[in-house]
């Protein structure tokens, strides 16, 4: 039988993110999105559905408003809310989608209980750590996508600069998803080689400046809306982790006990993504410096955490 995957938001990213999953033929996909935008999301579905036989896929595509219809769903992603625009942070968006996050929340739990949830809504770090505290979910059910973006980010631009192929870049961004995220340029390398052998140390430091406002970049250049390719891909890598039990090694917002000193907050660390969802989160040593930027964005996060009041 075909997985089912739920993706509660049908805009740009919730979009892109279902041809994605068709191409990758992950599982059927229901895209839930409000009333008011269900025949977009009908459209978007049928569109696909007639794009299938191009390739062949056979997975199915449906749009609905009615959250029944993610019933006994295996992956939820959850992109509903409000993209920024020029001029605001992401932290600006967390009133409405707090509350959004509410709604759906409830749902998830009422019809598809056991699935592994990816959190995409703006401010990460908040939305995800509502949806967990709402939901009641196991925390290794329950995830943010930050790190995968951020870190493709990073590893896009030492391509970039490099000339040499994202496929042997691998690089690791911790933290919060705002501009206090923590790149980790000592261990990032290209094919093992460490990248301040490839480059200059300016270079490296515009590469990590650049990756912290990358998102922002994105939302100047576009004018009304922000990223949704990278991020759907970047979701997409998380699905097929978890669906394939691939153990794959994903910055996520992960909920951390205990972990770099971090407890009861989701914040982005190394996860393993397989099939028993966030298996574990890995601990590397960090340099003091990477321990009082990892503590400063924390700090970040705990003051949006606490506007949730939850
Ligand atoms: N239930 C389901 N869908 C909802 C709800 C809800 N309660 N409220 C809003 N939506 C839908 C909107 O109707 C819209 O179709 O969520 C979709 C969001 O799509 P876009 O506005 O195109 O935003 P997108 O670029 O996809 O970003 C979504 O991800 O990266 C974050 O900051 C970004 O918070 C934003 C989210």
């Amino acid at each position: 039988m075909r997985k089912k995957i739920a993706l509660i938001g049908g805009g740009q990213i919730g979009g892109v993110l279902a041809l994605l999953c068709t191409q990758k033929e992950l599982g059927d996909v229901v895209i839930i999105d409000i009333p008011k935008a269900e025949g977009m999301i009908k459209g978007k579905a049928l569109d696909l559905m007639e794009s299938r036989p191009h390739d062949g896929y056979d997975v199915t595509l449906t749009g609905s408003s009615d959250y029944a219809d993610i019933k006994g769903a295996d992956v939820v992603a959850i992109t509903a809310g409000v993209p920024r625009r020029p001029g605001m942070s992401r932290d600006d968006l967390l009133e409405i989608n707090l509350k959004i996050i509410t709604d759906v929340a409830n749902n998830v739990k009422k019809y598809a209980p056991n699935a592994f949830v990816i959190v995409v809504s703006n401010p990460l770090d908040a939305i995800v750590y509502a949806f967990y505290k709402v939901s009641g979910f196991k925390k290794n059910k329950v995830v943010g996508m930050a790190g995968a973006l951020d870190s493709a980010r990073f590893r896009a631009f030492i391509a970039m600069e490099t000339g040499l192929s994202t496929q042997d870049v691998s690089c690791m961004v911790l933290g919060g998803h705002g501009p206090t995220m923590v790149p980790l340029p000592r261990l990032a390398t290209v094919g093992g080689v460490p990248i301040d052998k490839l480059l200059p140390g300016e270079k490296i430091e515009a590469i990590v400046d650049r990756t912290r406002k990358a998102g922002t970049e994105i939302v100047q250049l576009l004018g009304n809306g922000s990223a949704y390719f990278s991020p759907a891909a970047s979701i997409t890598e998380m699905i097929e982790a978890y669906l394939k039990d691939k153990k794959r090694v994903i910055p996520s917002a992960a909920c951390c006990e205990g972990e770099y000193g971090i407890d009861g907050y989701f914040i982005g660390v190394p996860c393993v993504i397989g099939a028993g969802g966030i298996e574990r989160i890995l601990e590397i040593d960090l340099t003091d410096d990477e321990k009082a930027a990892l503590n400063k964005t924390l700090e970040a996060v705990k003051k949006t955490v606490s506007e949730t009041k939850l």
